[in-house]
């Protein structure tokens, strides 16, 4: 753990003026889950932009059935609310920028290129140092909220057994203590460039411009032998993204689209 990389709140909001997080930043200690705290502020009626971030988690959320590693003072947990003019349909487009947005971040302050894992699993090497969740609360036709949490392994110097052969960290793959702040600050100016753009008038081509950058900035989504994760378990090569985003696989029985799951790498005789 590295102890001392605090978080300067007006410092923060000064470098975010002009966004909708300038002064809606909300820093905790120790929580449970930023991701059920923001969700809960959101039904309350929370403005768009409220960002709930912790120190640590103490039931730390992941896609499906999954929990976040939370431990103080190693990694960045936030929770984002976004309030989009956007339709449910459209929503994954939103998820799958988040993940362009913190990649981007993670090249400025680091100067590192990571690779996105569809939908946004950031990996360097064959190696996962960031997740996001992204909980929607919706009608048919009309999205209320939007929560994306976004964890980053920042600090940590090594994992537990049972996660060390697929985590790492920032600090791990550089040997640097980059600032949780500044990669805050980034990811956060990242992710409005990236909303706005899907929510301007032009949606078409915000959305090709996120498959071509997604296709620019992965390995994964063209030309890799993958298994899915869960109940839509299949195994293939992955072929591309269809025009609303989903991963398509070609399969011994045809193309299929990822709806759900974890995509991860086939190795012919690995272990699982
Ligand atoms: C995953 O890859 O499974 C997603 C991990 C998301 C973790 C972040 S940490 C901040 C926010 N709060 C949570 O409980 N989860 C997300």
């Amino acid at each position: 753990m590295h102890s001392e990389d605090p978080f300067d709140l007006p410092a923060m909001d000064e470098a975010l003026a002009g966004t909708p997080f300038a002064e809606k930043l909300r820093f905790l200690p120790t929580i449970d889950s930023t991701n059920t705290l923001t969700m809960r502020e959101a039904e309350a009626g929370a403005p768009e932009g409220l960002v709930c971030f912790a120190d640590e988690q103490t039931a730390g959320r992941g896609r499906g059935a999954h929990s976040w590693q939370s431990p103080p003072g190693s990694g960045l947990y936030a929770s984002v609310l976004l309030r989009p003019r956007v339709a449910p349909a459209d929503v994954l487009w939103l998820s799958l920028a988040a993940g362009l947005a913190v990649r981007e971040a993670i090249r400025e302050v680091a100067s590192l290129e990571a690779d996105l894992r569809w939908p946004n699993d950031l990996l360097l090497g064959p190696k996962k140092f960031c997740g996001i969740l992204t909980e929607l609360s919706a009608e048919v036709t009309r999205v209320r909220h939007l929560v994306v949490g976004i964890g980053i392994n920042v600090h940590q110097e090594r994992f537990p057994e049972e996660l060390a052969r697929q985590a790492t960290s920032l600090y791990i793959e550089t040997g640097k203590h980059w600032p949780r702040q500044e990669l805050l600050v980034a990811l956060l100016k990242s992710l409005y460039r990236e909303t706005s753009a899907l929510e301007s008038a032009n949606l078409g081509q915000a959305t090709q411009s996120i498959l071509s950058r997604l296709e620019r900035s992965s390995t994964w989504i063209r030309g890799k032998r993958v298994y899915v994760e869960g109940i839509e378990g299949c195994e293939g090569v992955t072929e591309g993204l269809d025009s609303r985003g989903f991963l398509l696989i070609r399969t011994a029985d045809g193309l299929r689209t990822v709806y759900s799951g974890g995509v991860r790498e086939e190795k012919s005789n690995s272990n699982r």
